[in-house]
This record gives structure tokens, sequence and C-alpha cells, in this order.
């Protein structure tokens, strides 16, 4: 296989902390497994403000087009918490998600079956899930304008976001979204608020024409945002794909996340279109938690959502299948085993660290390679 470049930007908090896991199994791919990845490092969130006074450097960001793939940490914390609102942590991802045209974010959810029981839901409600929620991740309330706190001269303050769709916008995130339910069970469930908001109803409108055109074999659902928060929690069964807007994704896919057991369990993809030319997409993968400030340094952050995210990496940038399915393997074969980190140890359990989790799921590797 050809040499890929993968730019790592670990973050901030945990992030740098998981990082060195997935590039424990990186080594071990290109040691075993027949890849043959290089890694350049980059900062980005509060570590890049502190080194650059930016949230990212041009020369990250330039690194980061030009790579085949991002492997992105976490970012923020208190300590930035008083920076300007242009440099806070969170713009490097922002500007990474913009640039790099990444508007499809991949948020599977999947219990794995030795953590039933982690989960702060009956284990009947969650056993079994797999659901992947597909969220616009490059418009929306994210970034319309006008987005602004203006004075309105009497002693008032106003803020305005702008929630705003185009057609086109809709219309790709609706095809990821029937594209992937083909692969899986062959369902989509749209989420907006139609009732309320005009991007609401374009949306409704758009999925529903784009289905016409061409997705009739997929089974098509709509469902407004609210209630379809409340049918994750209550049977999440009974979704497949959800696709949804770049808001009400960050919301959901927090939700689902916890049905797994824990954030420290989701891994996210966030892919641009096809290059013209060479077919290939821009992409970042990176967990779908944050950076976890309060536990950051102490070992006990959960690698699994990273390394998964690594996964993820390998199966829609590198098309690596079964290397993929091999590290999927490993992570629930090292549950299996039951080990745990604090955030998926049963109340009075053992726990173990986060390079413990690391070195076990490398270690399954090798087991499973033979
Ligand atoms: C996420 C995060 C980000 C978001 C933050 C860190 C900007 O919550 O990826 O879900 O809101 O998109
Ligand atoms: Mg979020």
């Amino acid at each position: 296989m050809a040499s890929q470049n993968l730019l790592l930007l670990p973050g901030d908090g945990i992030g740098p902390e998981i990082m060195e896991e997935v590039k424990k199994v990186i080594a071990w791919f290109n040691a075993h497994g027949g890849t043959d990845f290089s890694t350049e490092d980059g900062l980005v969130g509060g570590s890049a403000y502190d080194a650059h006074g930016q949230s990212i450097s041009e020369d990250d960001m330039s690194k980061a087009m030009a790579a085949d793939a991002v492997i992105f940490g976490a970012v923020g914390g208190p300590k930035w918490d008083t920076v300007p609102y242009e440099v806070r942590p969170e713009a490097g991802l922002l500007r990474l998600r913009k640039d790099m045209e990444l508007f499809a974010n991949l948020r599977p959810a999947i219990c794995y079956p030795a953590l039933a029981d982690a989960s702060s839901l009956k284990k009947d409600v969650i056993e079994g899930l797999d659901i992947l929620i597909v969220r616009e991740l490059t418009g929306g309330v994210y970034f319309g304008e006008p987005k602004e706190i203006v004075d309105l001269g009497n002693g008032q303050k106003r803020g305005i976001d702008t929630q705003v769709y185009d057609t086109y916008e809709i219309e790709r995130i609706s095809k990821v979204a029937f594209e992937l339910a083909r692969t899986r069970n062959n369902k989509v469930t749209s989420m907006e608020k139609r009732n309320v908001m005009k991007s609401g109803v374009l949306w409704n409108e758009v999925v529903t024409q784009t289905h016409k055109n061409g997705y009739e074999d997929v089974t098509l659902e709509h469902m407004l945002a609210d209630a379809g928060g409340m049918q994750l929690v209550r049977w999440p069964k009974q979704f497949d794909v959800i696709v949804t807007d770049n808001l009400f994704g960050d919301m959901l896919s927090d939700v689902a996340a916890m049905l797994t057991g824990s954030l420290g369990m989701l891994p996210s993809a966030s892919l641009g279109a096809p290059d013209a030319k060479t077919g290939k997409r821009k992409a970042l993968y990176e967990p779908v938690h944050g950076s976890a400030p309060d536990i950051a340094g102490t070992g006990a952050a959960n690698p699994i959502a990273m390394i998964a995210s690594f996964g993820m990496a390998l199966r829609y940038s590198f098309e690596l299948v079964e290397a993929a399915d091999l590290l999927d393997k490993a992570i629930a074969n090292t549950l299996d085993k039951g080990l745990r980190t604090k955030d998926i140890a049963a109340q009075g359990g053992a726990t173990v660290t986060t390079v413990e989790i690391g070195d076990a799921i490398v270690a399954e590797l090798g087991a499973l390679a033979g």
C-alpha cells in the first residue's frame, strides 16, 4: 500500500493522552497490518493559542488540507475561558470543518454487548443497539450570518445567531444518509422542527424530494427533533440512520452516546465531497466527547472513542475494511475481558488506566492476527 499521511491534532485536556494510545495502534498496523502510515503532529485549540495566539496556525491548517486524513483529539478547557471569542479553542475545530468542507459527520452509536449494563437505560432498551447519526456539519446556526451581539443603546444587548440552509446543503447530506442506509438496515429518519422553523420546512421538503429522486428503495420517516430526542431515549432500536442539521445533530449525538454507556465510547468521521479527479474525500476523525479537563492527566480517560475514530479512518478514508473490523473486534474483546476505565465501570467495580486500555487493545490486535 502507498504511504498515507496522517495529521495528528491531539488538542487539549485528555486529547494528548488518548492520542498516545492511537499512536500505538497506528504503529501496530504499520508493523503487522501491511499499512504505511506516516504521521505529523500539529496544535489545535488552547494549546495552539498558547503557542501562536491562534486556535490553529496557518501552517497546521495547510497540513490539514494536504493530509490524507486528520486525526483530532479534543479542544477546550477553563484555562481559555477568557480568551477572545475568535480565537477560543473551539474556533480551531470549526475552521477545520469549514475550510475542509467536511459537511457530513457520521456518528455511529453501537452498544457493545459487554457494556449493556453501563448505560443509564434498561438493558433490553439498548442491547444490540446500532444506529448512525448523520449530522450536517458546515451549515446551519453554527456558521449562519449575522452572528453577533448588538448593543441596543438602551442598556439592552441583543444576541443573534442565524439558522440558514440552502437546498444543495440539505440535498447532499440526505444523499449521504440514504447511501449509508443502503449498507445497513435501509431506513432513514430525518429530524427537524418544521412546526416552528422555516429552515425546518425546507429541510423536510428537500429530504422528501431527494428521496423521490432515486432513493425510494430506502424507507424514509420524518420526525420533529424534540420528539426524536424523546424516542431516542424511549426506544432507540427503532432507528437505523438519523439525518439532521448541525445543532440538532450536536445534541442528539450526545444523547445517543449515553445510550452506549459513555460519551467515551463514541467515535465520529467528518467527510467532504469526493474530489472530482481523485475520488478522495477530505476527512477528519474525532471522538464525540470533549477535552474533559477535570480528569486530564489522571489516567482516567477512556481512549476507546479516539481509537475507534482511527478505525473509522481505516474504513472511510483508506477502504481498509478488514483492518477496521479487526480493530473493532480488538476493542470488543478488550471490553469482554472486563477492562474498564472509570466512565464505563460498574459502580464500585475495578478500573484500569488510559494506557492499560490502549495496551490491551494492541495486545488483542496481536492475538487476533495470530
Ligand atoms: C461536537 C462538539 C463541538 C460542536 C464543539 C467542541 C464546538 O460539541 O463535535 O459535538 O459543537 O460541534
Ligand atoms: Mg457536541
